[in-house]
């Protein structure tokens, strides 16, 4: 531990302290018995013993999944918390076209406006409830999370356009929603086509698996226009229907934790992160580990542009305050106390440094192996 003596580590290492003075000596460090030591000359002293110095508390802090899994289910005061949908579909079946659909026609009531700043992911209120869509399907975010077998979506939004059928991008969707066992709603899109044809789209899906319920199947199939705009409230009536099936719920009164859906370096802010609350609240002022980096949340804003203080679960928020830029896809954790999260971070930080050198090193060997 930082600040232990000669004499203390001598008891901990069971040792003479005048043996570990003499060592200390011999790796080049002259302090007397009582001389208080830092800790990169502890780590190395017991490195040379042969022990791992790490402080026991950082070892398991560092491990930033095992703390967000026991966020995740530390869960006291459930209170049901929005679903949050992707959309996903083959190109041009009319994804983006949903999306600007949704963000103009159904923004929280008093912020009319609408969205001025695309953050990668935005609520939507439908009557009394609230949506968060995340933008940008096939997402960096999401492709990392699905690489470490993690999930930030509730329902999978599933667009095919009448008009051209089942296409390879629908079948990776369907493939990717059932791998993350998230529930898809079809939404058959472009009926107002004259050649559109749900029927046959219909029956297509139903070749892997998708079945309407009124064929006796469990998924649920929506005809729509984006484009017009038809039928829209009929899927966010099933989009919030599937998920009171799911009884989504969350616990607001604990720390946040959650994922990095997109982050960047602004020239004036520093690094901006956008956040989804996946357990408890974010507030501005929370000391915050995301990634391998850390810091205190210093502004927090919304979707659309507005300074928010906190961010319940399943909000999107865009932050700064953060050392360094995270990463898509890298999940945070806030902790009671900045020191904790420093600790944490620095851990995490260092972690990531050494991984880092133990790259470059590898280059540079391989690199020279090459020369030769
Ligand atoms: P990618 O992002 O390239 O994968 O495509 P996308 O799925 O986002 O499709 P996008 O929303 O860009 O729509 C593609 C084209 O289809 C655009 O020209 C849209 O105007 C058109 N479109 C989308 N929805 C509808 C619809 O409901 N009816 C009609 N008639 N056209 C639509
Ligand atoms: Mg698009």
């Amino acid at each position: 531990q930082d600040g232990m003596n000669a004499q203390e580590l001598g008891k901990l290492l069971h040792r003479e302290p005048a043996e570990i003075v003499k060592k200390l000596f011999m790796l080049g460090v002259m302090v007397n018995q009582n001389q208080s030591l830092d800790k990169d000359t502890i780590e190395i002293l017991a490195a040379d013993y042969g022990i791992e110095a790490k402080e026991k508390v950082h070892e398991d802090l560092s491990d930033l999944d095992k703390i967000f899994e026991k966020e995740m289910e530390n869960t006291e005061h459930l209170v049901s918390r929005p679903p949050v949908v992707t959309i996903m579909g083959h190109v041009d079946h009319g994804k983006t076209t949903l999306l600007d659909h949704l963000r103009h026609s159904h923004i929280t009531a008093g912020e009319a406006g609408g969205i001025t700043q695309a953050i990668g992911a935005y609520q939507v209120r439908h009557g009394d409830n609230l949506i968060t869509f995340l933008d940008t399907p096939g997402h960096a975010a999401f492709t990392e999370m699905r690489a470490r077998g993690a999930n930030i979506t509730d329902i999978t939004i599933l667009v095919v356009a009448a008009d051209d059928g089942v296409m390879p991008q629908t079948i990776e969707a369907i493939n990717h929603a059932k791998a993350a066992k998230t529930p898809i709603i079809v939404a058959i899109n472009k009926i107002d086509k004259p050649d559109a044809n749900p029927q046959h789209v219909t029956d297509q899906l139903m070749q892997y698996g998708l079945v309407p319920e009124k064929l006796g199947g469990d998924t649920i199939f929506v005809d729509i226009s984006a484009k017009f705009g038809k039928n829209i409230d009929e899927l966010l009536d099933m989009i919030i229907l599937e998920a009171e099936v799911m009884e989504l719920k969350a616990d607001p009164d604990q720390p946040a934790a959650g994922s990095v859906i997109e982050a960047r370096l602004d020239q004036g802010k520093g690094p901006v992160a956008t956040l989804l609350v996946q357990q408890g609240t974010l507030h501005v002022g929370d000391p915050i580990v995301v990634g391998h980096t850390f810091g205190r949340v210093r502004t927090m804003t919304n979707e659309r542009g507005r300074d928010v203080k906190k961010a319940t679960p399943s909000s999107p928020v865009s932050i700064t305050g953060l050392n360094e830029v995270p990463e898509a896809g890298d999940r945070y954790v806030v902790f009671d106390d900045e020191k904790t999260a420093r600790a944490v971070g620095e851990e995490r930080a260092k972690e990531a440094q050494v991984e880092e050198r133990r790259k470059t090193t590898r280059v540079t060997l391989d690199s020279l192996f090459d020369s030769l």
